[in-house]
């Protein structure tokens, strides 16, 4: 439903307006929502907007997990989408292979190294050694580049290519889970709900390759406090992945690491 097309009188906008309308009026009605109450959503909403917190507020009440599930609802071995949320950045540095998507600063600590790894396929299993996989996560400090000055810019983010067999890996570190921003108006609103502003540790995913519908999608790993409980509540069962431990000296590392294993299956696009 662009609005360039609305302009011009969108069938599709002509047909979901007014039931969206007719739903604000009959919970309007049905809680006898006052001027001084209605006026007060009103300048909300500005204030949302003035914030650039539009996403985090479809975030935060669950609506974009809703538009995810009706968007790609078809079960068909693809591998699970998930929705984008508000902090990815356009134009990550490009990391060659092999590919390490931080830099370490002042403050990590004693983190833990993590290997993510698979293939990227078709659903038919036919390797895309085109695709080109984005990245983005907080660091091991719970934040994310944008937010945690100690972190050089665009730190644990990065896009890179497969290779000939689709087959990708990319050295990161374990994130932790960490709370959405609580300082703008939708902070404000997740006080007023009672609901918690926390999310279980994940690494964020954008996979594209010719002729194939573009995957956006999540990993999450098990244990996590948060997994039941997500603010988001943008966790799928099939998109958790165990951790697997490994010594040091199997890379010739100082200290311990972790594997993930995550394959990635994208459905062919339509007309392709
Ligand atoms: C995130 O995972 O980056 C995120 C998702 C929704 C709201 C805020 C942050
Ligand atoms: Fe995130």
């Amino acid at each position: 439903m662009s609005t360039t097309t609305a302009v011009g009188g969108s069938e599709r906008l002509a047909r979901v307006l007014p039931d969206a309308l007719a739903a604000l009026h009959e919970v309007l009605q049905r809680h006898r929502v006052t001027e001084e109450e209605w006026y007060a959503v009103l300048r909300f909403l500005t204030e949302v907007g003035r914030a650039d917190e539009f996403i985090l507020l479809s975030d935060v009440t669950q609506t974009s997990v809703l538009v995810d599930a009706m968007s790609h609802a078809v079960d068909d071995g693809a591998t699970a989408s998930d929705v984008e949320g508000p902090l990815y950045r356009e134009d990550p540095p490009w990391r060659e292979a092999p590919v390490r998507i931080y830099e370490d600063y002042d403050g990590m600590g004693d983190a833990e190294v993590l290997f993510v790894r698979g293939t990227v396929t078709s659903t038919s299993g036919a390797p895309l050694p085109g695709a080109v996989i984005d990245i983005w996560q907080t660091g091991p400090t719970g934040g994310y580049d944008l937010w945690d000055e100690r972190q050089p810019d665009y730190n644990f983010r990065g896009r890179f290519g497969v290779s000939e067999t689709g087959a990708y890996e990319f050295q990161t570190m374990v994130p932790k889970p960490y709370t959405v921003p609580t300082e703008g108006p939708v902070g404000r609103y997740l006080e007023a709900v009672g609901q918690h502003p926390w999310r279980p540790a994940h690494i964020h995913f954008k996979v594209t390759a010719e002729g194939h519908e573009p995957l956006v999608t999540q990993v999450f790993f098990p244990g996590d406090p948060y997994l039941e409980n997500d603010t988001i509540g943008a966790v799928k069962e099939a998109l958790v992945r165990p951790l697997e431990q490994h010594d040091g000296s199997e890379r010739g590392l100082d200290a311990p690491f972790s594997t993930c294993d995550f394959d990635i299956r994208l459905r062919t696009a339509a007309g392709a």
